[in-house]
């Protein structure tokens, strides 16, 4: 029997010879080239035919062996009768389907980028390295074998002490260390909150446009989305959305509406508070990027508005620090604090000890609102360099919105333009936008641009503009 092809070229680089002739053998048995019965020829003579090792030979048909394609005997070694017919192991397997929620995963409007105009991408190339390092360091040199297992309950008590006492000073928030609940992000917390405060099913509003992601989290939780429509004071819920769709959650960013960038008046906050407390259901805050507010403070967040508002809080280093970093955390009302963190425990299983204790050092040692104050300087600046920009460039669009918060504005853009057109456009001179459209749902209409300018070197804007306004133009 001539087994030559065995080894022909092409013979694929950095694979080594015996684990090559297994996977060509193996191959041949299942697609049937080697039948059933067929008797191979001994290691020492295929190895010479082939001009290979005979250990070589032996360590493939032994592999084979121990997987049941081969049988050796005092005869030698011939192909065995597999279970499957060999056709039937060449055809494409036909795999069970996927569970009905799967499609409920959106995709993302885009994959993470840098450069102008990625909304929501904080500039990493402005993170304090060294001061995290240094921070790293001391918790490494600190760190006791449980830092390697898995984290305590709810997140180290470092942390979350630290973010307590941070979040009194910035939020106003007088909550307990056992309050906070750290999370891998924002993402994580809402696939906590979705499970622990509502059942399959139950209603859950939430802003349209909104965040893809977030919708993606409640929806795969198993609950029932219901889009509620956000006008220039942010979500806007009618008579009907109350009457016929009373929600179990409500997911909302008060402090600055993703992605069209309104504020939620505080008589919407109130309102909002009131209708949920009377529906029987739970805010879930989002304050994702509050810590960049300008012009004045922030208004009060919705945790803490009220003494017994029925609201969960969740904030994250993503847009502060960096998103690889997956650090967030929940606030909750006392009663909720224990089950929270157990279910946490149980369900994630969550770790980073070490990047837990070195952000609790972080933030006790003032770095973090050194940065804060810094970067919030920093996209101040880039946001009025843009203003400006797109002022000496004057384009079509009727409006400028968003701006009191976070990293990036919305250009309204008449309807003579597509935002969807401009975007593809602006690719092709290599500008990043994205059009508001993309984070609609059904009915909700969008036509508007979201220009981040977190990432953008004030020294770039003139020209990222300039390119922007090509793309602009009436096709
Ligand atoms: C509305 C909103 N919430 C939260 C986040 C942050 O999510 P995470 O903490 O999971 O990175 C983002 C990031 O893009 C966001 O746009």
């Amino acid at each position: 029997m001539n087994l030559n092809w065995l080894l022909a070229p092409p013979l694929p680089e950095a694979v080594p010879c015996q684990r090559l002739l297994y996977q060509r053998l193996r191959a041949a048995i299942l697609d049937g080239r080697l039948a059933a019965g067929v008797r191979l020829p001994g290691s020492r003579q295929l190895a010479a035919e082939l001009g290979i090792a005979r250990n070589t030979v032996m360590f493939a048909y032994e592999q084979l062996v121990a997987e049941g394609c081969l049988l050796a005997d005092r005869q030698g070694t011939r192909v065995a009768t597999l279970a499957v017919a060999p056709s039937a192991a060449v055809r494409p397997p036909v795999w069970p389907a996927l569970a009905r929620r799967a499609s409920l995963a959106e995709s993302p409007v885009a994959g993470p980028e840098l450069g102008a105009f990625a909304p929501g991408v904080p500039d990493v190339a402005n993170f304090p390295f060294r001061a995290w390092r240094g921070c790293l360091d001391r918790a490494w040199r600190a760190a006791r074998p449980r830092h390697l297992g898995y984290a305590a309950p709810g997140g180290e008590p470092e942390l979350r002490a630290a973010l307590a006492e941070y979040l009194a000073t910035m939020r106003g928030f007088r909550v307990h260390p056992a309050q906070v609940i750290v999370t891998a992000g924002t993402q994580a917390a809402l696939d906590l909150c979705a499970r622990l405060l509502a059942d399959n099913g139950e209603t859950a509003w939430v802003e349209n446009p909104g965040y893809p992601a977030a919708r993606t989290a409640l929806a795969m939780a198993g609950l029932a989305l219901h889009p509620v429509a956000v006008d220039s004071e942010g979500m806007a819920p009618t008579a009907t959305d109350w009457r016929a769709h009373p929600p179990r959650l409500v997911l909302i960013c008060p402090a600055h509406q993703y992605p069209s960038g309104e504020v939620l008046s505080l008589p919407r906050r109130l309102a909002l508070i009131d209708g949920v407390r009377r529906s029987g259901g739970w805010v879930i805050e989002d304050d994702y990027d509050s810590e960049f507010a300008r012009g004045g403070p922030a208004l009060p967040a919705l945790f803490g508005l009220q003494p017994d508002a029925p609201v969960v809080y969740t904030g994250t280093f993503s847009k502060t620090l960096y998103p690889g970093l997956r650090l967030g955390y929940l606030v909750v009302p006392e009663a909720l604090a224990e089950a929270f963190a157990g279910a946490s425990a149980s369900l994630a299983r969550s770790g980073q000890g070490i990047e837990q204790m070195a952000l609790a050092d972080f933030i006790q040692r003032g770095h973090y609102t050194t940065h804060l104050r810094r970067m919030r300087r920093l996209y101040l600046a880039r946001q009025q360099a843009l203003r400006a920009a797109l002022a000496r460039w004057p384009g079509p669009e009727t409006g400028i919105r968003g701006g009191a918060a976070g990293l990036h504005l919305v250009l309204t853009l008449p309807d003579t333009l597509s935002d969807t057109e401009v975007v593809s456009r602006a690719a092709e001179r290599g500008v990043i936008v994205r059009a508001l459209s993309r984070y609609a749902l059904p009915p909700m209409r969008c036509n508007s641009l979201l220009l981040g300018y977190g990432p953008v070197p004030e020294a770039q804007m003139s020209e990222a503009v300039r390119r922007l306004r090509w793309a602009m133009q009436p096709a």
